[in-house]
């Protein structure tokens, strides 16, 4: 058999400057028809979060993958087979579609400690993802986020690169095992530093020296590139003020030349826009720094003739423009693009049954087990006895869409168990900015996540004497002897989940949609409305209802055993001092059945915190910093007497 660069060198030297142009362009699916992807020779295609074909059922996605895989692959003198990739963000399973299992966000993952479950939570995420038709995701991220007021903290299993780097040959190893027809193609992200950002600002500037940055950052990039992960994405953000996305030295330098990296890298979601006002300039920046496929969402066809003109005028050399294309071939014919069938006619398309299955969801419960963190449990109040009468309450007792946070169905997340959740606003007084913001900014619809259990759902399984009352008003010491209250945050994505100190909340910068659309794929909401999560990392004052139903509960004489839903540590003295016991259940997914098996005791409580516990919003602690003192160290966490 002939090797791989031998058939590259084959195929390139018939392509022309049209197909080479159109192989390292990434459209987004609104913005193209299969008969586009035939014309203008595309490489691939990509879903932003929440773009979705038909009724996002498996067979929908696998439908329109055949459609674009079919004209990828007609062959004639105009053009042509290559097959096209399709790329989307399976962050925490293949959430996009409906009825996929949702796995815990990576912060819950890393309290977890466990890579084996990290490797198995990428197997069944590559599964549901084949069984729609699909060859790439981008994830894992591998951000090893320093400051909590980010966005995306959730996405970072770790403030401790330590954590990341042992997971991250794992998660690529589950997606991409030996390119069996049940695994896909990874993309590590955000290359690099996005986690170091000034303040924590999504898409922000990082000002930490080259040292910094390859003792903290890059080692995770290290192991994902020699467990063989064939695609990386570049961050959003800048290094002392240079964006990544045009950064020769990072790009090239240090991932390609230092690190060996002999995939391709990505730019992320309309990146080199950013890299200068003049859209031709940004593109000759960033290919002449490294950048070898370009997700260009809407304005493709001008990105591919300012490919062409600045290859022709010599602005790009030719070698770079066939190194890009090597790449992008490299990988596909790596994972055997080449040679598997169409889509529809794929194995796991024709069994996609197993799709959101049972065997699936285990994985999901078990990790949501692994996950919690106990902060208090005075008097051992915890395990509770199953037959005790429990009142539970909260507003995120009964709401998969919040449980499940960002990147799930929508890409800011969605509310899910709609009727149930608004009782807790009854009251107009107990509503926070926030709320009424967040009512309006995302996908409201009911049974958006299909499967899975709320946490209310869960315990009304095991707990035969448990009543629902999400804003407590029902609480009755003659009728309760103890109450669980799920608190915390509610779902949001990238920029709009960043908590920006006054001042800073101005220089939002809203990169999806914002172009020429006001709204964003699978949305109806206008997102340059929307600002950021909050002004500070205090609970009370973020979600002033939390602490008013915890004490709305315990001045009648309950205790209150608090289950915390959260993308990141939040300040929350208050909320914690006024409950008996105290449990971080992170963003733990659609698998709610894991916090009850923990709760009552069916399994040990064992996660350990993987980002320090701040006391107060301004001290930004993370293990190892001098003066350390955090409320809860790194590594924190109580188990239940033996
Ligand atoms: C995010 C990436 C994501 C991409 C595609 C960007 O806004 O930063 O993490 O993969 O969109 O949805």
């Amino acid at each position: 058999m002939k090797d791989i660069e031998q058939q590259i060198s084959e195929l390139m030297a018939k392509m022309t400057l049209d197909q080479k142009a159109g192989q390292i362009t990434q459209p987004e699916r609104e913005f193209i028809t299969p008969a586009d992807v035939k014309k203008y020779h595309i490489g691939s295609i990509l879903s932003g979060g929440g773009s979705v074909p038909g009724d996002n059922k498996p067979d929908d996605w696998i439908k329109m993958n055949d459609e674009y895989w079919a004209a990828s692959m007609e062959e004639d003198e105009d053009h042509l087979a290559i097959p096209i990739i399709y790329g989307v963000d399976a962050i925490h399973g293949n959430t996009n579609v409906i009825g996929s299992v949702v796995f815990p966000h990576n912060i819950g993952l890393g309290a977890a400690h466990d890579p084996d479950l990290i490797e198995r939570i990428a197997a069944v995420t590559a599964k549901e993802i084949t069984a729609t038709g699909v060859d790439w995701t981008f994830a894992p991220t591998l951000a090893v986020a320093r400051n909590s007021h980010w966005g995306r903290t959730y996405e970072s299993y770790s403030e401790n690169p330590k954590i990341v780097t042992e997971y991250a040959p794992r998660f690529v190893k589950g997606l991409q095992g030996d390119f069996q027809e049940d695994k896909v193609i990874a993309c590590v992200k955000h290359w690099v530093g996005d986690g170091a950002t000034l303040h924590g600002i999504d898409q922000g500037d990082m000002c930490i020296s080259e040292e910094e940055l390859r003792k903290l950052h890059v080692p995770p990039y290290k192991a994902a590139i020699d467990a063989g992960v064939l695609t990386v994405m570049v961050s959003l953000s800048s290094w002392f003020g240079e964006k990544c996305h045009g950064h020769k030295f990072l790009i090239t330098d240090l991932l390609k030349k230092e690190l060996g990296f002999d995939g391709f890298v990505v730019s992320d979601w309309d990146g080199i826009d950013y890299l200068n006002d003049d859209y031709e300039e940004a593109v000759v920046m960033s290919m002449n720094a490294g950048m070898d496929m370009f997700m260009v969402t809407e304005k493709w066809r001008e990105f591919i003739g300012h490919i062409k003109t600045s290859v022709e005028n010599g602005r790009i050399p030719m070698e770079r423009l066939d190194d890009a294309v090597r790449r992008i071939l490299r990988v596909k014919y790596k994972f055997g693009m080449f040679t598997k069938p169409r889509p529809a006619q794929r194995k796991m398309s024709l069994q996609n049954s197993c799709f959101g299955c049972l065997e699936h969801r285990e994985v999901a419960r078990e990790a949501v087990q692994k996950s919690l963190v106990m902060l208090k449990n005075d008097n051992d109040i915890l395990p509770l006895d199953k037959n005790s009468r429990i009142l539970v309450a909260g507003k995120n007792a009964h709401n998969r869409g919040h449980q499940c946070g960002g990147f799930t169905v929508a890409w800011q997340g969605v509310n899910d168990n709609e009727t149930v959740a608004s009782s807790s606003y009854s009251d107009k007084d107990t509503v926070s900015e926030r709320d009424t913001d967040i009512e309006a900014s995302y996908d409201t619809s009911n049974s958006k996540i299909v499967g899975g259990t709320s946490i209310w759902e869960s315990i009304q399984k095991v707990a035969p004497n448990a009543v629902l009352c999400i804003d407590g008003r029902d609480a009755d010491p003659g009728k309760q002897d103890v109450a669980i209250v799920v608190i915390g945050e509610v779902p949001y994505a990238e920029m709009l989940g960043d908590i920006r100190v006054e001042g800073l909340a101005k220089g939002l910068k809203i990169s999806k949609g914002s172009t020429s659309r006001d709204t964003l794929p699978g949305e109806d909401i206008p997102i340059m409305k929307k600002g950021p999560y909050g002004t500070h990392l205090y609970l009370h004052q973020l979600h002033p209802e939390d602490i008013e139903t915890i004490r709305r509960i315990t001045s009648k004489g309950i205790p209150v055993v608090t289950v915390m839903i959260c993308g990141r540590p939040l300040v929350v003295t208050q909320e914690l001092d006024a409950s008996q016991a105290f449990v971080v259940a992170w963003f733990p997914g659609s698998e709610g059945q894991g916090v009850a098996d923990v709760i009552f005791g069916d399994m040990d409580i064992q996660g350990k915190l993987s980002f320090s516990w701040p006391r107060y919003d301004d001290e930004n602690l993370n293990v190892g910093d001098e003066n350390y003192d955090p409320l809860f160290h790194y590594g924190y966490g109580l188990e239940y007497k033996k």
